[in-house]
This record gives structure tokens, sequence and C-alpha cells, in this order.
């Protein structure tokens, strides 16, 4: 069997308890992936350093090797948090009005995608699979070709991909695009943002594309580019419940709200999470039911994420206002209808506050997947299982159906769908949680690594 060499801007979780909540689906994922293969896991430190050595720190951890460099200040500042996180992030998640469009940080990003193809390059060797993801690294792939590199290389997004005629606002958006024909394969959350990819590459490059099979021919190459939706580790998560931890979590949860129900949200504290929109869906169900404050507890988990990021400064205080104002106006001397938490908490403690929680709050705006979703459903008890409330623009949301869908835009819709899971009987959440679980749990994170890694490894070189 090929090893596997990963690329991705983050290799780790950056602090030990940052947390499921805090690291996103991706850095979960690819450990997995990685403890199956062997192999290497290449990326950024995560640290600030001046050092232009070409230092790669190499350790082993828990069956997986990790090879990673950091980045300087000015590094740091155009690629991560200019490129990536002030233009591409907003723009890939619909948000034009908060999308930056600065040549310098632009020429930024295309340095350090340089930087990381000329320090893995020599990792490599003649049999690996090479997987590279997610939007930091769009161009990587066509750097490693000018390296040289003849390996099978793939690439997979775990974000949207956004229409044509959002992602045309993007400066030198062909030549982007472009890049990343140099991939064997590339891979997208769903069917939805795979069909907006071979879109623009028809419309826009004039490519020839297969919309049956996905292939897409362009100047004598061809990519296959195809929808895998990425799952959770269901063993892994399922052995966490398992733990003192879990159950601890669960216990403290249940007896702090007593006999009323708590519902949760956990999200990295991102605008494109939702989260005022999902406090205002809450205001909207207390003055409609002014009698239910007492019934439900409302807890959001939200670690600080990107916080160089001006966009994601202002939706902290927004939120923070905004609970504030639900408290002050809800609360008496024995009920806080809103706890909002600023902190990550590991995957055991996670599961635990799930299961204690009788409705799941998973409301973004956009989303590439969402594994919170999938979490929320694994954590709850088969006999008795709560409610997820789920975002129709998650790309979970296209693989379970069963979930209450809602629109997050709409503090309406999210206030009935509040009332309908509070009282919805036990038949029809048992029901829903059916209708579920099976994909929860069968198309898991292992499927996803083999689905990707099978078809990369088909591709004649
Ligand atoms: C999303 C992205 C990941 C990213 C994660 C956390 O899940 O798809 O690539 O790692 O967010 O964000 P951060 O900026 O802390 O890496």
């Amino acid at each position: 069997m090929s090893r596997l060499v990963v690329i991705s801007n983050r290799v780790a979780v950056p602090k030990a308890r940052g947390a499921a909540g805090a690291q996103g689906g991706l850095a979960g994922a690819l450990n997995s992936a990685l403890k199956k293969f062997g192999g290497i896991w290449f990326g950024w430190s995560g640290q600030e350093s001046e050092d232009r050595t070409g230092n790669i720190n190499l350790q082993r951890n828990d069956g997986v090797t990790t090879a990673t460099i950091d980045l300087s200040t000015r590094d740091i500042d155009e690629y991560y948090n200019g490129y990536a996180n002030s233009t591409l992030w907003p723009l890939f998640h619909y948000r034009l009005d908060l999308t930056e469009y600065e040549r310098e940080t632009g020429k930024g990003y295309e340095r350090v995608n340089e930087r990381f193809a000329e320090c893995v390059t020599p990792l490599i060797e003649e049999d690996d699979l090479v997987w590279v993801h997610d939007y930091h690294l769009l161009p990587l792939g066509e750097r490693l070709r000018s390296r040289g590199l003849k390996n099978r290389i793939g690439f997979f997004l775990h974000i949207p991909w956004p229409p044509t005629r959002l992602f045309v606002s993007l400066p030198f958006h062909d030549r982007l695009v472009k890049t990343m024909l140099d991939y064997d394969v590339i891979g997208f959350q769903t069917q939805e943002w795979l069909e907006s990819f071979l879109h623009y590459c028809s419309k826009e490059l004039g490519a020839e594309v297969d919309e049956e099979t996905g292939r897409i021919s362009y100047e004598g190459r061809t990519v296959l580019a195809k929808a895998y939706p990425i799952g959770i580790d269901w063993d892994h998560f399922q052995a966490q419940g398992e733990t003192g931890e879990a159950r601890q979590a669960q216990q403290r949860l249940m007896s702090s709200v007593r006999h009323r129900t708590a519902m949760i949200g956990v999200d990295r504290l991102d605008y494109s999470k939702g989260l005022p929109e999902r406090i205002d869906g809450i205001g909207r169900f207390f003055d409609q039911h002014p009698d239910r404050v007492r019934d439900l507890v409302f807890i959001q988990i939200a670690p600080p994420s990107r916080e160089d990021v001006e966009s994601y400064q202002q939706i902290r205080t927004v939120l923070e206002q905004k609970s504030g104002q639900i408290n002050g106006a809800r609360s008496e001397v024995d009920v806080v209808p809103i706890r909002y938490v600023n902190r990550g908490y590991s995957h055991a403690e996670l599961y635990g506050f799930f299961r204690a929680s009788k409705i799941g709050l998973v409301t973004p705006l956009r989303d590439g997947m969402n594994l919170v979703a999938k979490e929320y459903l694994a954590a709850q008890d088969p006999e008795d299982p709560g409610v997820l409330i789920l975002s129709r623009f998650a790309g979970a949301a296209a693989q379970l159906p069963d979930a209450v869908l809602v629109n997050p835009h709409s503090p309406d819709d999210l206030s009935h769908a509040i009332k309908k899971a509070l009282d919805m009987p036990l038949d029809e959440r048992k029901r829903r949680y059916e209708g579920t679980i099976g994909t929860v749990r069968d198309d898991n994170v292992q499927d996803w690594t083999e689905a990707f890694t099978n078809d990369l490894a088909s591709v004649p070189i």
C-alpha cells in the first residue's frame, strides 16, 4: 500500500484543550486517515518565527508523523489572516460584503504556497499518494508539479465552492482555478459545491466537462471532480462517550438545567455559523411564547477563532450584545435563558453535553458540511433521542433530511422549529433519529478516506 502525504495548513489542534469545537472538522478527520495509511502530515506549525532556514520540525505522536514549518509574521498576515481568511473564506461562504481584495495578500498567498511546495517536496517518495486540503492551498498542486512531482495528487475542499457569479468577483479567478487543474482528483463535500465548480470550469475556462462522470478535460489533462461527503470518526466518538469525563459532563449539565430542556450549539466563533441570527431566533421564540421561558436553557459554546481578522472581532461583540439583551429582558433570579461560553471542550465533554441536550441547534448561514450536526446525533440515546435543528444551508442537510431543517435567516422559522422540537413526541423523535443515524454511523470518516484515496490511487499515471 502507498504511503499518504497529507498537506494542510493546520496540522494539529493548536491548544491541548482547543477541542473539537475549536479545531473544525479537518484536523480530526485527517488524524484518522493517517493512522490507517502511515505517512506524513505536513503543514504550518501554528507558530510565528522569522527563521527562513527551511527547518522542518518532525514529530511522531499517536501513530502519526507530522512535519511542520513556522511562518513569518508577514506570511501569517498576508497568507493566513489575509488571502485565506479575509478573501477566500468569506467569498466561498457567499459573503461578498466581507470579502477583501488586496493584491499584496494574494502575493503572500502564492509565496506561502511556493514555500510549502519547496519544503514538502523532499519528503515525498515516488509511490506516495499526495493529498492536499482546503482553501489555504488551492494552487499547491501546480507548485508541486512545477518542481517535477509526478505522483498522484488529490485535493479536497472542506468548505463550499461558490456559484460562478460570485466567484468571478475574485481578481485572477481563472488563474487560480487553472492551477487546481494540476490535481488528479478534486473532492467537494456536496453535489451542490461540485456542480458550481463544474459550471465554472465549463463556462469560464471553456473546459470540456462531463457532468455525469465529473471528468474535466483541459489543455490535455483530465481531472476527476467528485463529491465525497465527510463523516465523523464514529468509533472514536462512541469510545469518548464511554468515558467518565463524558458521563460527568452529562451529569453536570443535566443537574444545572434541572427540569428544563437544554438546547445546545457548538461552533467556532465565525460569522458563517449564523450565531447572531440564531440568538435572534431564540429571542423571537421567547417573544412569541413568553410562558415557555422557564422551559428552555440555551447553551452556546463558541471558542474564539481567527482573532486577528477584523470581521471575527466584530462577531464576538455582536453576539455578546444580543445574548446580553435577551438575558437582561428575560432572566429571573433563578432563570438565565442563554449561557454563552467562549471556550472549547474536549470531545468527551462535548459528547456528554450533547447527550444531555434534548435539542441540538446547528444553523450556519453556509457551511461545507458541519460535523457538529453529525456528532450531536451520534451522542443521542436511541431510546430517547433529542432533536437536531439544522440549517438547510449546511452541506450536512443534503445527507440528513430527517433533521428539522430551517432557514437560519428567518427568526420566525427558527422560533417555529424550536417550538416543534420542544413539543415533539417520542415516536417522532425516534423516527427522525432512525432516519439519520445510519448515515452518520456508516458514512464515517474512514469511509470518506477510503472513497477518496481509492479514486486517487486508481488514476492512471
Ligand atoms: C474550517 C476549515 C479548516 C480550519 C478550521 C479551523 O473547518 O475548513 O481548514 O482548520 O476551520 O480554522 P483555523 O483557521 O483555526 O484553522
